[in-house]
């Protein structure tokens, strides 16, 4: 075996993403902090480290609010992204206060714990019909028939997309997060812009006909919602109608499918899920961390910061990898080892801080009905053939899951 080199970790090696958690093991012994060259990132891949500077306020998604491009030392994105970054920037995942807390309080009413806890038996309702097709026609392919309608039915359900419209939503989702990557190609900025521009008309025609006939879903209420006298613009309601369908669903279709892969991979493991399905609650939690679905995410530095003795000035950029702060050993026993049943489990894979995921309440309702209705209407759901892995780094998930029932 080769021995590790900054080279471990390279995210545009199929070897690295088919399982990246051994380089993080090396990166975490060498540090708390390291340059990367490729991206001008500093990478930082412990718990303890990831977790602070999600809250820390010297660091942004964005540093729009307070400099300009130029002022910053970055060039401004070329004219042709334009669309692409006006829909993303918009939106309240990439900004920062005081917007971001206008927006965030507005979007969060329809978001509270007991607000979702209400769409439990209809997700669950949902989940069982899918399922049911599933054993129904001997097996299939999880993601295409389970994974993937359940979560894009809920959030298009909950913002009153009609049922007929939805079928090009995941394909545009899919070509914006292509922008998520690590230093995206052209091609993949074209799809992305070209995305975000049929995407943004197609809510703007929604979003005048629900000023004309309001009904009682998420875009009718953030149309009327008032809250110490602020309201959305236009391109801030379709930038949120985007973010919510995107984040929606993508992170929770790759968790189910990665999940079921882990599970495969540990027989044991689903042997006693099979046999208690009490353990559901911790099992979702466990396969969030275990193989974490969104591995990086970025933030600027808006002020000087210094980590383990070395300075990190304003305008660099930092790279906290999600998945090597799931794994370290000074926060999980055994990390490497998959347990069902782990209960001490601060995973970081909802994010923390004011960016922590809006949506983690369903995400954890979702991923929970379709574990339970697979352990109970598919007992004997095995795997058909070798899943391939997508060569995404960020965002990870399989191309498929090829599944057998009965
Ligand atoms: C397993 C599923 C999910 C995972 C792993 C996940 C993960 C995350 C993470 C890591 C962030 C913050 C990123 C950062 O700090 O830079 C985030 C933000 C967000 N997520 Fe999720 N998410 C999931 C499901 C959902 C769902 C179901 C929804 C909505 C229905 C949603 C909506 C959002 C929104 C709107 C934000 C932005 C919050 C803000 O900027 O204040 N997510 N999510």
């Amino acid at each position: 075996m080769a021995a590790p080199s900054d080279l471990a970790f390279d995210p545009w090696d199929p070897a690295f993403v088919a399982d990246p958690y051994p380089a993080y093991a090396w990166l975490r012994e060498q540090g708390r902090v390291r340059y990367f060259e490729p991206t001008d990132q500093w990478l930082v891949a412990h718990h303890a480290d990831v977790s602070a500077l999600l809250r820390d306020r010297r660091l942004g998604r964005t540093y729009l609010h307070r400099f300009s491009h130029e002022e910053f030392g970055r060039t401004p994105p070329p004219p042709e992204h334009e669309p692409f970054h006006t829909l993303n920037d918009h939106g309240m995942l990439d900004l920062e206060p005081p917007d971001h807390t206008r927006i965030r309080r507005l979007v969060s009413k329809a978001f509270t714990p007991r607000t979702v806890d209400r769409l439990r038996p209809y997700v669950r309702e949902l989940a069982d019909d899918l399922v049911a097709g599933l054993v129904a026609a001997g097996g299939g392919d999880l993601l295409r028939d389970v994974a993937e309608p359940l979560p894009v039915a809920v959030i298009a359900e909950m913002l009153g997309i009609p049922e007929s419209d939805r079928a090009p939503l995941r394909p545009w989702s899919a070509d914006i997060c292509g922008m998520y990557e690590l230093n995206p190609s052209e091609e993949a900025a074209a799809k992305a812009v070209r995305a975000s521009v049929e995407f943004s008309d197609y809510l703007r025609d929604l979003i005048a006909e629900r000023r004309k006939n309001p009904g009682d879903d998420l875009i009718s209420g953030l149309i009327a919602a008032h809250d110490e006298g602020d309201r959305l613009t236009e391109q801030e309601m379709i930038a949120t109608c985007v973010l919510l369908l995107n984040a929606g669903h993508e992170a929770t279709v790759n968790s189910t499918v990665n999940g079921w892969w882990a599970l495969f991979r540990h027989p044991g493991q689903l042997a006693a899920l099979r046999a208690d399905h009490s353990l559901v609650p911790t099992a979702v939690e466990e396969l969030l961390r275990y193989d974490t679905p969104l591995q990086l995410f970025e933030r600027w530095v808006l002020d000087e910061i210094e980590i383990d003795g070395q300075v990190i000035p304003r305008g660099a950029e930092i790279a906290m990898l999600f998945g090597s702060a799931n794994h370290d050993p000074a926060v999980f026993a055994d990390p490497s080892r998959l347990d069902l049943t782990r209960r001490d489990n601060p995973h970081i894979s909802f994010s923390a801080g004011i960016h922590y995921c809006i949506g983690a309440p369903l995400a954890r309702i979702e991923l929970a009905a379709s574990m339970t209705s697979l352990l109970e209407r598919a007992p004997t759901l095995r795997l058909a053939a070798e899943p391939v892995r997508k060569p995404n780094f960020v965002i990870r998930g399989l191309e498929g899951l090829a599944v057998e029932v009965g």
